[in-house]
């Protein structure tokens, strides 16, 4: 089974959006395996974003990223790091499909409430990133054989 790592950045936080957020991976069919609430650290936020460490926006997006509570996440499911980035929508919300997490509740490509993993490689690092192993649970939800022929 595919695993991913979302993050329910400190808008999504701040504007009460945690429970409608992990209810739409839940009912989606997904499996939650890890979840912590964090404050961020400066070093953490900058390992996860590296890859933009040379954009114009990776300081807003790093300050921004440690300025309130993140919500870290690890999801399971076949395809799930597809179809995680499919709920979550277009980067900016503007653009986003009506339906998506960012369509739904965005106006803004610096407030875009949640970070999902973009490819199976990002996800296996991501995750050993934000978490520990023996943080995540593998567990066998008894809706399976409901969700999966
Ligand atoms: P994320 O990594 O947060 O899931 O977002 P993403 O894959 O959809 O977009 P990515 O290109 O990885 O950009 C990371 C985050 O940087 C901010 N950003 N700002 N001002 C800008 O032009 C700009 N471009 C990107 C966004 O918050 C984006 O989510
Ligand atoms: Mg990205």
């Amino acid at each position: 089974m595919e695993r991913t790592f979302l993050a329910i950045k400190p808008d999504g936080v701040q504007r009460g959006l945690v429970g409608d957020i992990i209810c739409r991976f839940e009912t989606k069919g997904f499996t939650l395996v890890g979840l912590k609430l964090m404050k961020v650290s400066r070093e953490l936020a900058e390992q996860h974003y590296g890859v933009h460490r040379e954009r114009p926006f990776f300081a807003g997006l790093v300050d921004f990223i440690i300025s309130a509570p993140v919500v870290a996440m690890v999801w399971e499911g076949d395809g799930v790091i597809a179809s995680a980035r499919k709920l979550i929508g277009a980067t900016n919300p503007l653009m986003s499909d009506v339906g998506t997490i960012r369509g739904d509740y965005g106006v803004s490509i610096g407030r875009n409430i949640i970070h999902g993993s973009d490819a199976p490689e990002t996800a296996q690092q991501e995750i050993s990133l934000w978490f520990k192993e023996e943080e995540l649970v593998s567990w066998q939800p008894t809706s399976t054989p409901w969700l999966y022929e």
